[in-house]
């Protein structure tokens, strides 16, 4: 049997064109930074509302891990398209009454959003009420994050460096 060589010419010129493109590619990179482009091309925005800083805290931890500014509710304009990210702390049973305005008065049909939030104790009511409102609105939930805020004597110091780690993974797990 004869062993044809020109085949194993073919397959060396493919592998050498796969990695004469791959190199170009990561030299382009290099130069123009692709991959920041890309994400800075991608809508996000990240919108709280706080009213002891707590809340904000945590937005400023996602905003920072998206290259972007976070927004207290009060000042905030809802980009058209893009990843929405939308905070709160919990008062009583419920998210700031300003959060649940904003997503009232916004058109949320089939937008993404990540939620968040900070409460004293319990299981992210904060989160799962505007959840509630969201999906009415036909909104496509993401994911959620919640964590605790200091409340009187309880939970000093929070959200503390952790929880604003956890914020940044989260960021990076949503716009993954
Ligand atoms: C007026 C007020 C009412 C609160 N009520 C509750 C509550 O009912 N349950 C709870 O778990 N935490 C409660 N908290 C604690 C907040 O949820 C927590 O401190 C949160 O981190 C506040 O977020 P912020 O600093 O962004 O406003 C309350 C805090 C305030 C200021």
């Amino acid at each position: 049997m004869v062993y044809d060589n020109s085949r194993d010419d073919e397959n060396m010129q493919v592998f050498d064109i796969i990695k004469y493109k791959s190199l170009l590619l990561h030299k382009f990179n290099e130069k123009f930074n692709i991959i920041q482009l890309l994400t800075a091309h991608m809508d996000f925005q990240v919108i709280y509302f706080t009213k002891t800083g707590h809340t904000k805290k945590v937005a400023e931890a996602i905003a920072s891990e998206l290259n972007v500014k976070a927004e207290d509710v009060k000042d905030a304009k809802l980009n058209d398209e893009g990843l929405v990210f939308l905070g709160s702390g919990k008062y009583g049973p419920q998210p700031g009454k300003t959060i649940m305005e904003f997503i009232e008065n916004n058109n949320f049909k089939s937008r993404n959003v990540a939620l968040f939030g900070t409460s004293g104790g319990g299981k992210g009511l904060e989160v799962q009420e505007m959840e509630k409102a969201l999906n009415a609105k036909g909104a496509c939930i993401k994911g959620k994050f919640f964590c605790r805020g200091k409340f009187m004597f309880f939970n000093r110091g929070r959200p503390n460096d952790e929880d604003l780690n956890e914020a940044k993974k989260f960021a990076k797990q949503m716009i993954k």
